[in-house]
């Protein structure tokens, strides 16, 4: 095993986190200073042919020139360090009343008295929940759900569309939503999610490895969620509001706050076209945003 590190400065640490949002999954992470805003890019690869393949890949996607071949450090890792290493970067994180726990400290961690917690091993899938894009998610589906919220979960249905670690679909399942979807172009994100259900002994979500536009649907949602990158929810917007319910709520996020105004416009002309009316509203956290549309 290899792993490939290099050294970031605030402004870098930006773009290159858009950059991987954009690529996921891939092996890359970025590790932040929160105090200087500084940081690292690292990476662990089978080998050299593998990561050399993801420094071109990566370069393709980057917005800022990043000489990777001068700047890039490599270091040989044990097997038992790689396999270890993802979990430096998850840490347990709270929503409402929910607690998202790393699997490896479900014996340390204390949930509250009257709280819910679950527990998550996200392997190499996306879905920690410390990334904004699913943080801002998880905040809009838990206000919407929860007492005081505009939709009563119970007998309603939800679509999590580009599941990674199957996070959203579970904390839906955990909301009281009765049917819950998920779906996702990697298979390997399909089966983690999976996984992850079954770690919590939650049934009945049912995940399948398929892109957007190949799914069938048999019915629409209530909810329709779908955390992924602006050009995928523009391409994809009539299938993605196809499946939302006549009265129901779309929440797209995985667009930089740059991009939200442009998407809005395109899914409000669709929503003309389609002589639909909406509510839409915008959430940001820090560069990132989330549109929210509530059909009406
Ligand atoms: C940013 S991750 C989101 C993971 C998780 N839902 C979360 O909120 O943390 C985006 C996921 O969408 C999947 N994806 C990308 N394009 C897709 C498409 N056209 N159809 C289905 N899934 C897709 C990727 O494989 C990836 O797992």
């Amino acid at each position: 095993m290899l792993k490939a590190s290099c050294k970031l400065d605030c402004r870098a640490v930006e773009a290159m986190e858009a950059a991987l949002y954009e690529l996921a999954p891939s092996n890359w992470y970025v590790i932040e200073n929160r105090l200087n805003g500084n940081g690292f890019l690292e990476g662990v690869f089978e080998n050299q042919e593998e990561m050399q393949l993801a420094v071109k890949e990566l370069e393709s996607v980057s917005p800022i020139r990043l000489d990777l071949s001068q700047g890039l450090r490599t270091e040989r890792l044990e097997d038992r360090d790689w396999k270890e290493a993802y979990k430096h970067h998850f840490q347990a994180w709270t929503v409402g009343n929910f607690h998202c726990i790393p699997i490896w400290e479900k014996e340390s961690y204390e949930i509250p008295e009257n709280e819910i917690g679950f527990y998550l091993d996200p392997g190499m899938a996306f879905g920690t929940g410390n990334h904004e894009t699913t943080k801002l998610c998880l905040e809009s589906l838990v206000d919407l759900s929860s007492e005081g919220g505009k939709v009563d979960p119970t007998g309603k249905s939800l679509i999590d569309l580009g599941c990674g670690s199957g996070i959203i679909a579970i904390t839906a399942k955990l909301l009281g939503y009765d049917r819950v979807d998920g779906i996702d172009l990697d298979p390997d994100a399909a089966r983690i999610s999976s996984e992850n259900a079954a770690l919590n002994a939650i049934d009945g979500i049912h995940f399948r490895a398929c892109g957007i536009d190949q799914f069938e649907k048999t019915d629409c949602y209530d909810v329709v969620v779908a955390n992924i990158q602006t050009d995928v929810l523009q391409n994809l917007s009539e299938e993605i509001l196809t499946l939302a319910n006549k009265r129901g709520t779309v929440i797209l996020s995985g667009i930089l706050k740059k991009e939200v105004k442009e998407l809005e416009r395109h899914f409000l002309e669709l929503l003309s076209v389609r002589k639909m009316d909406a509510q839409v509203e915008v959430k940001n956290l820090n560069e990132w945003s989330l549109l929210g549309i509530k059909l009406r």
